[in-house]
């Protein structure tokens, strides 16, 4: 499975990893986790998995139903939701995840870190994945697999300098950088202040178009429909 950029470029979608139980480059994330864990894009749910057979209170929100479905079904608790729309226990998670290339959902980082703020506590913790090269970027792209191409939706792409920009622009201080498996992690703490909150979470959008709220779920592989 790949996604495909506008300019043409196609990115491999690591979904066997996903579906994998955690290991590699996500265990320094689960050490790094403190006090009660919001997954966003938790897919079928490896992260939040871990974190709950080592007894900590973690919840995996998705868009894509199956993904959730998969996620619940190891045990784990997670629900079908954006991130841009209202999340439970909004404002008070501890720590917040964006790995994966997650911080692209949306297609605007600063935009999604702006969000995020607004879902942990004042003085959380969120700990992203950056792109491991240095990028800062914005594509229309499309899932594509053996049986077709999703609808186009915004996607981007930060590496770790542009990470730390966009998070020390939206309420954020980048309080440390690491590598491990050849990914490339960050951990920033939300000031006191936090971010600028959107004033209706539920009614939230990211910005630009429409589409770019738009992702085909690619659980099972095989689930993107041709278009
Ligand atoms: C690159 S995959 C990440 C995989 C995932 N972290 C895992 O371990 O399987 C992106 C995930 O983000 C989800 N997603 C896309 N837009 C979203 C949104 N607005 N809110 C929450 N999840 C979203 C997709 O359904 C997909 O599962």
């Amino acid at each position: 499975m790949l996604l495909r950029r506008g300019d043409g470029v196609l990115v491999p979608l690591d979904i066997r990893r996903w579906r994998e139980p955690a290991g590699g480059g996500d265990l320094g994330v689960l050490r790094r986790c403190t006090g009660s864990v919001l997954d966003v894009g938790c897919g079928p749910g490896r992260i939040v998995r871990a974190l709950a057979s080592s007894g900590r209170n973690a919840m995996g929100i998705d868009v894509c139903p199956s993904a959730v479905a998969h996620t619940i079904s190891w045990g784990a608790h997670a629900v079908v939701r954006s991130v841009f729309e209202h999340v439970p226990r909004e404002g008070a998670w501890a720590t917040a995840l964006l790995l994966d290339g997650n911080v692209g959902i949306g297609g605007d980082v600063a935009g999604l870190l702006r969000r995020v703020a607004s879902i942990v506590r004042p003085g959380g913790l969120l700990l992203a994945e950056a792109a491991p090269d240095d990028v800062d970027e914005r594509h229309l792209v499309q899932v594509v697999d053996a049986l077709g191409r999703s609808a186009p939706f915004t996607w981007a792409s930060a590496g770790a300098a542009a990470l730390a920009r966009h998070g020390r622009s939206t309420g954020w201080t980048p309080t440390e950088e690491w590598t491990s498996a050849g990914r490339v992690f960050l951990a920033l703490r939300r000031t006191a202040a936090g971010g600028a909150a959107p004033a209706r979470p539920s009614a939230a959008r990211p910005p630009g178009p429409r589409a770019a709220v738009s992702w085909t779920c690619p659980w099972p592989p095989g689930a993107v429909r041709a278009t």
